[in-house]
């Protein structure tokens, strides 16, 4: 299967643009293999959201290698969302959702035991749009390069308006994979007091907008309420 999904990226993503010719000849090893690494930190039988999934990575390579994970794959632009559906639907994926639509656009209505991304936006940004959607014992999971210590010294703000536990910085596929994936883990630092539901235009966020794709970001919501429950 896994190999049907590469045969998809190289042909159909590449002719659509989803991903730049260069890229075929090391697809396994940058692409596959280091999203791949991921699914051995997911529980049995987890709910996970993949926001920016763009062709599927790590979305769709999630899905592949662990069928009894339920994966939604969050994708706002058309050309890249109806590839995800096609490809979901070519390796019968049944336990994949292709979602047309930003971050923001789920808060308040859904909740996830694990929110993926990979080459989204810095931890300062993906901290407002991915923590509502975690749920109280759920975490984000991002795959991060090199610059990972400064984001998340950058995010510090953001780590304490969220209420979130100290980011775990994780070197995946040792032996297994070169170059090897780094990846955040964050999770609530106290499950027992997020706030639900986490409804999106109730909180005066601490930025300005931001502008995704050239279009205004709405507020992302409220961060978990101090009280309990
Ligand atoms: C650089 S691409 C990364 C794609 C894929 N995750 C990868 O690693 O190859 C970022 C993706 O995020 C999507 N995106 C941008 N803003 C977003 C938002 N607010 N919510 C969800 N996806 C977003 C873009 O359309 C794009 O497909």
């Amino acid at each position: 299967m896994a190999q049907a999904y590469a045969a998809w990226l190289a042909e159909a993503g590449t002719l659509r643009g989803l991903l730049g010719p260069r890229e075929v000849s090391r697809l396994w090893e940058r692409h596959l293999l280091n999203c791949a690494v991921l699914a051995e930190l997911l529980e049995p039988d987890a709910t996970v959201c993949d926001l920016g999934s763009g062709a599927g990575l790590p979305g769709l390579v999630l899905a592949i290698a662990r069928p009894d994970l339920r994966v939604t794959l969050v994708e706002p632009l058309l050309r890249r969302s109806s590839f995800l559906g096609e490809v979901a639907a070519a390796l019968k994926l049944p336990a994949v959702e292709v979602v047309r639509g930003r971050a923001d656009e789920l808060h308040g209505r859904r909740s996830f035991d694990v929110v993926t991304s990979r080459a989204l936006a810095p931890l300062d940004r993906l901290l407002p749009w991915s923590m509502p959607l975690v749920a109280p014992s759920g975490s984000l999971l991002a795959i991060k390069g090199s610059s990972l210590a400064a984001e998340i010294r950058a995010a510090e703000s953001q780590l304490a308006r969220w209420h979130c536990a100290e980011p775990v910085v994780l070197h995946l596929g040792e032996g297994v994979v070169l170059p090897t994936t780094t990846a955040v883990r964050v999770a609530w630092a106290d499950p027992g007091k997020v706030g639900w539901p986490l409804l999106p235009g109730t909180s005066s966020a601490p930025d300005g907008p931001d502008v995704v794709d050239g279009r205004e970001e709405p507020d992302p919501g409220r961060p978990p309420s101090d009280g309990a429950g």
